[in-house]
């Protein structure tokens, strides 16, 4: 069922879509309402491959037993989500050996001129300078295999990876025009809706996984207790509240609330996360929030958070009690993404010349 499901959509020619995301870590609500939703709400439109990449995750130095963890942990969520595994290819990097293959090729491709001019290499060699390992310096290649295997027609992407999808773009028109026509050439994916969520101790900074201060993060493990908390010491301001007037006027939508509210980062933060979490329009939103005081906004707020993240938590610890059947899950993408993946390396290794037995 699931293979002809799957046969079907390639069948109808869906374009292709493949993202990527790191299993350590855990997902906050930036990742939930900033890509996770939109991969949710692809699915039948285009053929998804989503792949938990933990060859890139011993970029940095990574304790074996958290890793293995993890990875089962993020498919769990993944799917707790709403990733469909009768949609969607969701696979483990390393369960198909072609990723690893693809970007050694590409690799003899790249140049070392082009790799050290990548900002995400530059920021985190300076970080962890005693840990500048050379598979730090090829992720980005790693990251064009990952993408070039499935000949992906887009990708969506953050910000912070599209210069990884330009060098993708480079490598592959490289390679084709070195050899011969091999790889499609992958274009960025700009979701039509996504939520920038901010940290909720400096909203003007994007909300990370890696933030050292505990209260700026939901992620979403969180027990309902935990979630409140957070978003009821979330930073505000000591500005004006917000009348009904505010949130009548038509002409402030939901995108340029941002825009709107630049010098009150905080405040418009929160009702990104009220707006994220109930799916209201403003003017609705206005219904319970005008000429409320700011503790007031937080509680509401807060509320319609863990009501919204409660029931996809309770889902996680059921799909992530039964291990066996999340293994064979996963077992089962990586059969389908190891088709697809092999057809594409045969090609490459014999272009460049690789004998096959
Ligand atoms: N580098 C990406 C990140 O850190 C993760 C990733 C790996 C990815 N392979 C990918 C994203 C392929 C998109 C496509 O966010």
């Amino acid at each position: 069922m699931e293979q002809s499901n799957q046969t079907e959509n390639i069948k109808a020619g869906k374009p292709v879509i493949l993202s990527g995301i790191q299993p350590t870590g855990g997902l906050h609500i930036g990742n939930l309402f900033g890509a996770i939703k939109n991969w949710v709400a692809m699915q039948d439109e285009y053929q998804c491959y989503f792949t938990i990449v933990d060859l890139h995750s011993i970029t940095n130095k990574q304790v074996p037993a958290e890793l293995r963890r993890s990875t089962l942990d993020m498919a769990a969520m993944l799917i707790a989500c709403g990733i469909d595994t009768d949609k969607s290819v969701l696979f483990v990097q390393s369960h198909v050996p072609e990723h690893a293959e693809l970007a050694w090729v590409l690799i003899c491709l790249a140049g070392t001129g082009e790799l050290s001019r990548m900002t995400q290499f530059k920021d985190k060699a300076a970080q962890h300078p005693e840990n500048v390992n050379a598979g730090l310096f090829a992720y980005p290649v790693l990251m064009a295999a990952d993408i070039l295997l499935y000949q992906a027609d887009l990708v969506p992407v953050g910000e912070d990876q599209k210069q990884h999808l330009e060098l993708t773009r480079d490598i592959a028109q490289r390679f084709n025009h070195n050899y011969s026509d091999t790889f499609k050439i992958p274009d960025a994916y700009i979701p039509k809706t996504g939520a920038r969520i901010m940290s909720l101790q400096e909203p003007t900074k994007k909300m990370s996984k890696s933030d050292e201060n505990k209260k700026a993060t939901i992620f979403l493990s969180e027990s309902d207790e935990e979630i409140k908390n957070k978003i009821k010491r979330a930073v505000t301001d000591s500005g004006e509240l917000l009348n009904d007037d505010f949130f009548k006027n038509a002409s402030i939508n939901h995108e340029s609330l941002m825009d709107f509210m630049k010098n009150r980062p905080g405040l418009a933060n929160l009702l990104t996360l009220y707006h994220a979490s109930t799916n209201k329009a403003f003017i609705e939103m206005g219904k319970d929030l005008a000429g409320k005081g700011f503790g007031d906004i937080k509680s509401i707020v807060a509320e319609a958070m863990a009501d919204y993240l409660n029931p996809i938590r309770t889902k996680y610890n059921e799909i992530r009690k039964d291990e066996n059947k999340l293994k064979e899950l996963l077992a089962q993408g990586a059969e389908k993404a190891h088709s697809v993946a092999l057809k594409t390396l045969r090609k490459v290794y014999k272009k460049v010349g690789f004998y096959s037995l």
